[in-house]
């Protein structure tokens, strides 16, 4: 006996962007000892996955080495990787004495119906996957949730929790940093990709710090002219952009730039327009990078000129400053206002095993309507095992 898989592949050295492979394998009914099997039963994707391909093989990010590809006729871990996805699933064999078959739970998955991997320390609220050739602060990838003894588990919730909760915690702990930093000093902050769910996150929570401090600092978002109409009907900034309107950017005031879209010549530009103004920018922060094809072409290669914000080496830095009682109050209060505040920004889409691969190019290619946020599952159906 053993489970016939199936799983998403794309080839190595193409960032995920060319047509993906879709292959059958399969996994022993019984583990190795102390290794799960879970079945993946749906799945976030969003640009965020497309960028974890970008920077698949970029050395402190290695993002294809979490789940390698299947030996197979068309595939192999050396010419083929799988992308790491957000999403829920039950484990369906387990050959580790803490871990009980049944078990619901959430993390950062494979593209695929089932997947196993080995289990190391287990605690009351997470499964520990030991990655020893991964860096260490990788942590929160390492950590499958149990969603039994998780607070902020919704079962009606399941799928905007798999796609919010990578991009929110991004944007709320770049947020916290930010205000940590005092803003640098800024009073206003210009956000590119504007319509993407991690910048207008982030959006969302700058105007909850001003509704909570009585603050002004202002929020202007920029994005492309077929995404302004969705950006602006957000409500979440105070000014809304098209990226060929970035001369109606005002320069007066103090200036922070977080770059969500990557583009190294829109951010020549932004540099431009506020150093011809005699006004640079107090300090531009490299968030994402949604509007490029190749990650050694992107904001990356500007880091002379811009900071990196990764969510792990500040939190990292935020558990020794406040205790875990502070950290899990301050996310609580967080996400359940999220999920409440983001019911109108977008409609949930499921998409199952036969659409898959058409989606999937439709997201790398950014054709998308804003809109719409996605779930995928490589089986015809979503099956959601109760807790
Ligand atoms: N640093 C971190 O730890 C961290 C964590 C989470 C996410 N991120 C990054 O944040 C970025 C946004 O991720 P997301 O999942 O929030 O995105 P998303 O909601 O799927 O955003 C999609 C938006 O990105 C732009 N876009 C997407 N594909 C494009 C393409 N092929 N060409 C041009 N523009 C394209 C468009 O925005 P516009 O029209 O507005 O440009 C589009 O509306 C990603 O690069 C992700 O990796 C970083």
């Amino acid at each position: 006996m053993s489970f016939d898989n199936i799983t998403l592949c794309v080839e190595r050295g193409t960032g995920g962007l060319q047509k993906p492979v879709v292959v059958q394998s399969s996994l022993p009914a019984v583990p190795p000892k102390d290794h799960v099997v879970i079945r993946v039963s749906s799945f976030a994707f969003s640009t965020n996955n497309i960028t974890y391909g970008q920077l698949g093989e970029m050395p402190g990010f290695l993002y294809f080495e979490f789940h390698p590809a299947p030996q197979t006729k068309e595939t192999s871990p050396k010419t083929h990787a799988v992308l790491p996805v957000w999403g829920f699933g039950t484990v369906e064999a387990s050959s580790h004495p803490s871990v009980k078959v049944g078990e619901k739970v959430y993390g950062y998955f494979s593209m695929s119906r089932y997947m196993m991997v080995p289990i190391g320390r287990v605690s009351r609220t997470g499964l520990f996957v030991p990655r020893p050739h991964l860096p260490s602060e990788f942590v929160p990838y390492n950590t499958i949730t149990r969603c039994s003894a998780d607070p902020m588990y919704r079962q009606d919730k399941e799928p905007e929790t798999a796609l919010y909760r990578p991009l929110f915690w991004t944007s709320f702990w770049m947020e916290d940093w930010l205000n940590y930093e005092k803003y640098k000093g800024a009073d206003n902050i210009l956000v590119t990709s504007a319509s993407s769910k991690t910048a207008y996150c982030f959006a969302y929570v700058a105007k909850k710090r001003n509704e909570a401090t009585n603050n002004r600092r202002q929020v202007i978002g920029l994005t492309s002219a077929r995404n302004v109409e969705f950006t602006k009907k957000l409500g979440l900034y105070d000014q809304v952009f098209t990226y060929e309107e970035l001369n109606k950017v005002k320069t007066e005031g103090k200036w922070v730039y977080v770059d969500v879209a990557g583009n190294p010549s829109l951010n020549e530009k932004i540099f431009q327009h506020f150093n011809s103004a005699g006004n640079p920018l107090l300090s531009s922060i490299v968030l994402g990078m949604t509007n490029i094809e190749n990650a050694k072409d992107s904001a990356m290669s500007q880091q002379d000129k811009m900071e990196t914000f990764f969510t792990p080496m500040w939190m990292a830095k935020r558990t020794e400053m406040l205790s875990a009682a502070e950290i899990h109050k301050m996310q609580q209060k967080a996400w359940s206002e999220l999920m409440n505040d983001s019911v109108p920004w977008l409609h949930m889409q499921d998409t199952f095993y036969d659409n898959i691969v058409p989606r999937y190019m439709e997201i790398a290619k950014g054709i998308v309507e804003p809109d719409k946020g996605h779930t995928f599952s490589l089986w015809n159906e979503i099956t959601r095992a109760k807790l």
